[in-house]
């Protein structure tokens, strides 16, 4: 009896070791332990044996082998179950390496980059950049500017005009060129002033090879004692030297703009001779520094202003101005 109770302990166990799932645990469990498992069985063959003590050793013997069992099975399905767990925890484990995988490169625009060179240039000059708002009023794009209501100047800004609750229709503008931007320096602290002003600009342009809609100027303004057309003409002489290179040269040109008196065209000279227009300037119109709140008995100034985007294309030989804001990458990487 003995005999027989470890023989089956050690099946038992044996079995129990090779168990490889916790299904195979489960079904152990009912098959060793449960009223038909061979410990069982050998229960009942206890009421046969001789002597109370036979009965007494061997009962012993069949609890011990019977909670040997007991444990083992326990043990194994921990051992199972945190094996298990982990193996499903794997399996379920979502993979984020493609979504967070290194993102590509950006390049920055031809007019970003244009803009950042024009400012660095500037600010070797001794400018500081300033900044303005997009949406501006009628009165900082047009009538702070000398250019009253119904002045015919008005006219050659072909005018997006924003509508917005609360204000008087026609009153609110996306600004036509960065010229505002002069006013908003003047308020914004006493002269000496010295600003360049780069931004979008917007007018009511149908797309072609050299107009859009939405473009960018660069601003200049100066307002010190005692300034003359020669700091003007120094000023865009340094400036073309040290933005094009030393072969270039400048010029002005007599021209008309509301906002400076005199006024001019400034072009530029390549070093293979031709003449390319740039953008406008003058000195600031005595009316335009009272409207930034400045005495023009005791100080004077002149400003500037010229496109980015034509002079990026130029750069670059790029042959329509619409394929530089197709937002295309492959466009940006080739500069
Ligand atoms: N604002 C003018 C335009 O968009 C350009 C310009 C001309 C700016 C003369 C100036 C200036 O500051 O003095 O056409």
């Amino acid at each position: 009896m003995i005999d027989d109770i470890r023989a089956a302990r050690e099946a038992a166990l044996e079995r129990i070791a090779a168990a490889a799932t916790l299904d195979d645990i489960a079904a152990l469990d009912t098959q060793l332990l449960g009223k038909r498992g061979d410990l069982a069985q050998l229960k009942t063959r206890l009421g046969s044996l001789g002597s109370v003590d036979e009965r007494k050793a061997a009962g012993q013997q069949l609890n011990e082998a019977t909670a040997a069992v007991a444990s083992a099975l326990a043990g194994t399905r921990d051992e199972l179950g945190a094996a298990e767990g982990e193996r499903r925890i794997a399996a379920e484990r979502l993979d984020l390496t493609e979504h967070v995988a290194r993102p590509r490169r950006g390049r920055p625009h031809l007019v970003t980059q244009a803009q950042e060179r024009l400012e660095d240039v500037f600010v070797g000059l001794g400018f500081q950049i300033a900044e303005g708002p997009e949406v501006e009023t009628d009165w900082h794009n047009f009538e702070a500017l000398n250019m009253g209501e119904g002045h015919p100047a008005r006219s050659d800004f072909d005018t997006l005009f924003v509508d917005h609750a609360g204000a008087e229709p026609g009153r609110t503008v996306l600004r036509t060129h960065t010229s505002p931007v002069q006013i908003r320096a003047m308020l914004a602290g006493a002269p000496p002033i010295y600003i360049v002003a780069p931004g979008r600009v917007f007018r009511r342009d149908t797309p072609d090879a050299t107009h859009m809609p939405v473009f960018h100027q660069i601003e200049g303004l100066v307002v010190d004692r005692g300034i003359t057309l020669a700091h003007l003409a120094g000023t865009i002489e340094a400036f073309t030297k040290a933005f094009f290179g030393s072969g270039f040269s400048s010029r002005l040109r007599p021209s008309y703009f509301p906002f400076t008196e005199p006024s001019a065209e400034f072009d530029i000279r390549t070093p293979s001779g031709d003449w390319l227009e740039l953008g406008g300037s003058g000195m600031v119109h005595p009316n335009v520094l009272r409207a930034g709140g400045i005495d023009p008995e005791q100080w004077s100034g002149f400003a500037f202003g010229f496109g980015i985007d034509r002079m990026a294309m130029e750069r670059h030989a790029v042959g329509d101005m619409r394929e530089m804001f197709t937002g295309d990458i492959r466009f940006a990487e080739q500069f």
